[in-house]
């Protein structure tokens, strides 16, 4: 049994198969529409969603197969004080994969641990959200045709905007790959993400808060929200919510051949004026999440002799999590697990307790 966690728990082959299925699937849909008659996914949301949880409903449908599950904790036993993985295992029984997405980072693994079916995990906290980066990875296939080489702007909140995490992760497999990252000194990306992903061993980079200053080197600009949810002050959020607005104007310099992404939902980081740019790809994007997401289900259902239900590090009671947002310092009876000074479940690093 296959999990999907971490976009780096596919290889680049595997990801290259997604995303030919997926092409194929647009190509001929009808050749798809039975192919997970009596399938069941469970749909965990713990967090809300309307893209990733209507895709993946959409997604399972086209497939011949059924849905179930819940879109806020309130209307799940959650409420009542219900451990993640009580939650998983029961659900396990009633599905045959599951999607889920929770607040706390790390929730999707300790879900792994007692699932009996593939877990996905379709956003974890401000950690990664390896889905949206399949459905980016289809566009900028189909857009620009090729991963190597190519320039990628990501700007607004790095800090705690998931899908630049995982993006990043993905993008820095492939040769030449080069980022530039834009944004206000207060939401610069972490450094658990550059270390592990960026500079010696990883893609090469640039620092700037300048979006302007980038815009005519980039093959990709990916704009994100401002992550209000993620925020403790209210005040800071207002302070930089208008961080950058891209506009018209704004991709006057940019090249012909641009691609701009986002994840969405957009607040006011793409003004509506850019929408009929012929480089605005998001909404398109967007539809291709529908796709990939069948092409993964697919996947998933079909590696039931695969076993990659490894523990990931090992146990530790002398070390404890320094992520405040990381499900191991709040989830009941959690195996407390560590790699290299990092916890396994948020990647962030660990102090001596
Ligand atoms: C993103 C997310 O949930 O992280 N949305 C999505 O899944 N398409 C981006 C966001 O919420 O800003």
């Amino acid at each position: 049994m296959r999990n999907l966690i971490d976009i780096l728990d596919f290889s680049t082959e595997e990801l290259q198969a997604l995303i030919s299925v997926a092409d194929d699937i647009i190509e001929n849909p009808d050749r798809y529409r039975e192919v997970c008659r009596g399938k069941i996914l469970g749909t965990l949301f713990f967090e809300p969603s309307t893209r990733t949880r209507l895709s993946f409903t959409s997604a399972m449908m086209s497939l011949g197969g059924q849905v179930l599950g819940f879109d806020n904790a309130g209307s799940s036993s959650v409420s009542k004080g219900e451990t993640v993985a009580d939650t998983v295992r029961m659900v396990s029984a009633y599905s045959d994969i599951i999607a889920m997405r929770h607040p706390k980072e790390g929730a999707p693994i300790a879900a792994s641990a007692v699932a009996t079916v593939p877990i996905i995990n379709a956003g974890d906290g401000g950690h990664f959200h390896p889905t949206q980066t399949l459905t980016d990875l289809l566009t900028i296939h189909r857009k620009c045709g090729r991963f190597e080489g190519l320039t990628v702007g990501v700007c607004g909140d790095l800090k705690y905007g998931r899908t630049v995490h995982s993006l990043i992760a993905a993008m820095s497999r492939y040769e030449g790959v080069r980022f530039v990252l834009i944004s206000p000194d207060e939401l610069r990306l972490p450094d658990y993400v550059k270390e592990q992903f960026l500079g010696s061993g990883g893609c090469e980079y640039t620092e700037t808060c300048d979006l302007e200053g980038a815009i005519p080197e980039l093959d990709i600009l990916y704009m994100t929200r401002i992550q209000r949810e993620r925020f403790s002050s209210e005040a800071e959020y207002e302070r930089l919510k208008d961080s950058y607005i891209l506009n018209k104007s704004k991709l006057s310099e940019a090249k012909p051949t641009l691609s701009v992404m986002h994840p969405l939902p957009r607040v006011n980081e793409i003004d509506v004026d850019v929408d009929d740019d012929p480089r605005a790809h998001y909404f398109e994007q967007a539809a291709f999440g529908r796709y990939i997401r069948m092409a993964l289900i697919l996947f998933l259902l079909d590696t039931k002799g695969v076993d990659d239900r490894r523990q990931r590090g090992e146990e530790s009671d002398s070390l404890v999590c320094e992520n405040p947002h990381c499900l191991s310092l709040s989830e009941r009876g959690i195996k407390k697990l560590f790699s290299g000074g990092r916890c396994v479940y948020c990647d962030q690093r660990a102090r001596k307790i």
